[in-house]
C-alpha cells in the first residue's frame, strides 16, 4: 500500500486528544489547523504537519492535492437501520393528517410493515437494494457506520438481516459495525396475550441471541425500549442476557416518552443510549455520570414533524459525551445525508460548531466501541478521512442539505473516490480555485 501526503487543504480538523469519547466542555475542542498537511502510511495516519516538512520526509508518498477543501476524520454514522425492503412514504402524509408515529404503528404499519415486507424478500434482494443507498450514504463523507437488524423479528430473518449486514461490511469500501435488533418490535403474531409476548422475550434470549452470537456479526444488541414496545424491565432482560454472551448494548432510549431508558442505558454500563428526545432530567444526570454516548438524532425528529428535539445543550453542559446520527431508515429518518444532521444540530440542539464537529467523529466512535481506531487524524488512527468542497469548516453545516463531499477513504483506501485533477464545485467565492 502506497504512502499518502494530503496537502493544500484550507483547514484539517483533527479532533485529535485522548482515545475515548469528548464530554462536557471537551466538545468545543475540534482541532481546526489552517495550511496543515497530513501523511498516512499503511493505512494509519503517520503525521501531521507543515507540508515543506512531510514532504521532505515522506518523498515517494503519493500527493493527495485537497485543493483548497476541508479535511476532516471520516464521519461516524453510529446509528442506523439501512438493511431494509421498501420505503414507507404513505406514512409520511398520513402524520401531516394528524395520525402519529404511534397510532400508525398500532394499526399494523410502522415497523410491522417493514417487517412483513423484509420476511418477503430474500437475502441477495436485501443486499442488492441496500448497495446503493450506503454508496449514497458515504457520498455524504460517512465512512464508518452501523446498522441494525429489526425488521425481521424471527430467528431466520434476523440472520438473514445480520448476514446482509455481514456481506455489506466485506464488500463495501466503508467501515460497518453490525448490531442485532431482534428487540425492534413486538411482532404481532406474540401481540395476542401476556404469555405470548414473554414467549417473544423469551425467544430472544434463549433461541435467537445464541444463534446471532455463533454467527459472529453483531458487536452490539439494541432493543427500543418504549411505552408501547418493549418495558425497562423486558430491556433489562434482553440486554442482561446479551451481556453475558458477550454483546456490547445500546438502547433506543426515551425517544417519544420518557420511562427511565436513558438511566436504564448508565446503570447498565450500555456504550450508548440513542434518541433521548423526551429524556428526563434524572436521564441527563445518569447519562452525565457515566460512560455511555447520549446518540441524538435530530432527523427522526424533524421527519416526524415533532417540534421538540433532544435537550443537546443540558446533555453537553451537565458533562455527558455527545453523538449525532442519522438514524437512516425508511419509517422514521429517509436520509443517508450525515451533514443535514450538523445543520439541524447547530440550528434546532443549539450545538456548536465544533460539539457537532466532535459528535459526527470521535464521540460517534466511542459511541461504536472504536474510539481508539477512527474519528481522529491523529498519528497511529486509522486513516479515515473525508474531504469536503468548502474552505471553511464552518460551512458544513451551512450549506445545508448540499453533497459537499468530494472523497473519502478508509484506512487510506478509496471509499468515496476523489479525483484530484477535478475542479472542487465550490460554493464560496473564497475558494473557487484556478484550474
Ligand atoms: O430509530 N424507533 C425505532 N426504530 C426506528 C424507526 C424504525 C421504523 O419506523 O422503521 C427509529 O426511529
Ligand atoms: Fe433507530
Amino acid at each position: 500500500m502506497k504512502d499518502l501526503l494530503f496537502v493544500n487543504a484550507s483547514q484539517v480538523v483533527t479532533c485529535a486528544g485522548p482515545a475515548r469519547a469528548r464530554r462536557g466542555a471537551e466538545m468545543r475542542e475540534a482541532g481546526i489547523l489552517r495550511h496543515a498537511a497530513v501523511a498516512v502510511g499503511e493505512g494509519r495516519i503517520a503525521a501531521i504537519g507543515a507540508a515543506r516538512d512531510l514532504q521532505d520526509a515522506y518523498t515517494n508518498a503519493e500527493i493527495v492535492d485537497c485543493r483548497g477543501g476541508v479535511l476532516t476524520p471520516g464521519l461516524v454514522d453510529s446509528h442506523t437501520h439501512a438493511v431494509f425492503g421498501k420505503a414507507r412514504f404513505e406514512e409520511h402524509e398520513l402524520r401531516a393528517e394528524g395520525h402519529d408515529y404511534m397510532e400508525i404503528a398500532k394499526r399494523g404499519g410502522g415497523i410491522h410493515a417493514s417487517v412483513r415486507d423484509f420476511r418477503d424478500r430474500s437475502e441477495e434482494e436485501l443486499y442488492q437494494l441496500a448497495v446503493p443507498r450506503i454508496q449514497e450514504l458515504v457520498s455524504y463523507g460517512t465512512t464508518t457506520l452501523e446498522i441494525k437488524s429489526g425488521y425481521g423479528l424471527t430467528v431466520d430473518d434476523e440472520l438473514k438481516a445480520l448476514r446482509v449486514i455481514g456481506r455489506l461490511a466485506e464488500r463495501l469500501p466503508v467501515r460497518i459495525v453490525g448490531t442485532w435488533l431482534g428487540a425492534h418490535e413486538i411482532p404481532h403474531e406474540y401481540r395476542t396475550s401476556a404469555s405470548r409476548r414473554g414467549e417473544f422475550i423469551d425467544l430472544l434470549t434463549n433461541d435467537m441471541l445464541p444463534k446471532v452470537v455463533e454467527q459472529g456479526i453483531a458487536r452490539f444488541a439494541d432493543v427500543f425500549c418504549e411505552p408501547g414496545v418493549f418495558t425497562i424491565e423486558e430491556t433489562r432482560r434482553i440486554l442482561e442476557a446479551a451481556r453475558r454472551a458477550g454483546l456490547g448494548l445500546k438502547i433506543h432510549a426515551d425517544e417519544l416518552k420518557p420511562c427511565g431508558g436513558a438511566e436504564l442505558a448508565a446503570s447498565l454500563g450500555a456504550v450508548s443510549a440513542d434518541h433521548l428526545a423526551a429524556i428526563s432530567e434524572k436521564g441527563v444526570a445518569a447519562l452525565a455520570k457515566s460512560e455511555t454516548v447520549a446518540t441524538l438524532l435530530p432527523g427522526t425528529m424533524l421527519f416526524l414533524g415533532k417540534s421538540t428535539q433532544a435537550p443537546a445543550r443540558a446533555l453537553i453542559d451537565a458533562g455527558a459525551a455527545v453523538a449525532l446520527a442519522t438514524d437512516f431508515n425508511p419509517g422514521t429518518s429517509p436520509t443517508v445525508n450525515f451533514p443535514l444532521m450538523l445543520t439541524l444540530a447547530v440550528s434546532q440542539l443549539k450545538m456548536s460548531l465544533a460539539e457537532a464537529l466532535s459528535a459526527a467523529t470521535v464521540n460517534g466512535a466511542a459511541a461504536l466501541g472504536l474510539a481508539g481506531e477512527t474519528g481522529q487524524i491523529a498519528p497511529g488512527f486509522a486513516a479515515d478521512l473525508s474531504l469536503f468542497a468548502i474552505g471553511d469548516v464552518r460551512e458544513l453545516p451551512y450549506w445545508y442539505g448540499a453533497r459537499l463531499c468530494v472523497g473519502s477513504w478508509k484506512a487510506g483506501a478509496p471509499c468515496h473516490p476523489y479525483e484530484s485533477g477535478s475542479k472542487l464545485n465550490a460554493r464560496s467565492p473564497e475558494i473557487l480555485l484556478p484550474g
